[in-house]
């Protein structure tokens, strides 16, 4: 008890010290992932029993997920199970584990129709893909296989680059390529090698390629939409649908950027692909508030006033901890510094849903222009926040974090 007071006394020393230089405090994975574990004991016993939906936001005072039905139009159904097993690599509960299992089965009808967009990837990769690092289950991996297989049926080789929105063409007068896409990469790349078709590998090259050409600003900022000619290929515009307007930075978009070019360089070890996601990650990081956690669009004309989105912060923070092992030493200390106080951020009161809801974090923002999911818990902003806490527990661990397929 008294040997407990002294290491209290102490830590708070150490933190009133940081506070009184400007730092701030580190994150604790460990602790971090308990609080993670203790949410997702609530929610697991608040979740409706219908087993044909999945958690997805929780607004204003609720307490408890608003859920939404599986199906390959709600593109958020994978984040739920991926958490779950993010969770069971933490806390190894039996009981999480069969719920991440019953949880992923679910998805599995929506390979039974043709592919309806790009999103096939968050939905069956988020899910399958941890399944099977964690299990080792063959029948997941068959599974992301036949994903990969439908989603690469949206490549289109005059453009080089997944269609996003098949539903979207005429809206857009083209093939319309979106920035989120380059997290869907992920289960081409993982598909080449675990026997799926080969040429799963040359798409999404290709469309790392082609969107690094085209689908940014000189600075490094994205568009979050490029349209380009189906047929010629040719790029016709970049614009927005989800950021503030066509010439803004979307923090979410950016984040996908930072996150899918590690990704990519990690699968291919090409150096552009390196210097790319290190110029992507600079020109966020040197916009962001001092509490790292970004404004929903870097760009909105209210500043500080407008609404913070932590999904985009826990993205980043996931990102920067494989981005720091590959950058050279200057950079590898930025991300390294960047990654843990996004962490902390995310880990206080101003962020931390605590006992307010079953959600991990509060304050993220879905489609602001369309007026929907602004300043809310949304499942991918758990998602991303608990994958960066299980890697910082790793790092911390002296383990590999490239070797974290
Ligand atoms: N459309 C995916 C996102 O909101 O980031």
């Amino acid at each position: 008890m008294r040997y407990n007071k002294v290491v209290y006394s102490l830590m708070a020393l150490a933190l009133a010290g940081c506070a009184s230089m400007g730092k701030t405090a580190e994150p604790d994975p460990e602790a971090d992932l308990a609080y993670c574990n203790e949410k997702v004991r609530e929610a697991l016993a608040h979740l409706p029993a219908d087993s044909t939906v999945m958690p997805r936001n929780i607004e204003g005072d609720a307490r408890h997920w608003a859920c939404r039905p599986i199906c390959a139009e709600e593109w958020c159904s994978g984040f739920w199970p991926g958490v779950l097993w993010y969770d069971y690599e933490y806390s190894r509960d039996p009981a999480v584990r069969d719920a991440a299992a019953e949880a992923t089965r679910r998805l599995e009808p929506i390979l039974d129709k043709p592919v309806f967009d790009h999103d096939l990837g968050f939905l069956m990769y988020c899910s399958f893909g941890n399944a099977y690092r964690l299990t080792g289950d063959d029948h997941y991996r068959k599974v992301i296989v036949n994903a990969a297989d439908s989603l690469a049926t949206l490549f289109n080789p005059a453009v080089g680059t997944l269609l996003a929105w098949p539903r979207h063409v005429k809206d857009y007068g083209g093939h319309n390529t979106i920035m989120d896409t380059m997290i869907n990469l992920e289960m081409l790349f993982f598909a080449a090698k675990n026997g799926g078709n080969p040429y799963c590998y040359d798409i999404a090259v290709s469309h790392a390629e082609t969107t690094m050409r085209h689908h940014f600003r000189p600075d490094g900022s994205c568009y979050h939409v490029a349209v380009y000619d189906s047929e010629t290929g040719n790029f016709l515009r970049g614009c927005t649908h989800q950021g503030y307007d066509d010439s803004s930075m979307w923090a979410r978009g950016q984040a996908w950027a930072i996150y899918g070019y590690t990704v990519v360089y990690r699968e291919t070890r090409d150096q552009r692909f390196l210097d790319f996601a290190c110029k992507v990650a600079d020109v966020y990081l040197d916009r962001l508030p001092d509490d790292s956690v970004p404004l929903w669009d870097f760009d909105d004309p209210r500043g500080l006033d407008a609404p913070r989105d932590a999904s985009a912060a826990a993205v980043v923070a996931s990102a920067l901890l494989e981005l720091e092992g590959y950058a050279d030493k200057d950079r590898a200390a930025r991300y390294h510094d960047a990654s843990r106080k996004m962490l902390a951020s995310l880990g206080g009161d101003a962020y931390r849903s605590g006992d307010r809801n079953d959600s991990f974090l509060l304050h993220s923002v879905g489609h602001h222009p369309a007026g929907s999911e602004i300043d809310a818990s949304i499942i991918y902003a758990d998602y991303y926040y608990i994958e960066a806490l299980n890697r910082l527990k790793k790092a911390e661990n002296g383990d590999n974090l490239v070797a974290k397929k």
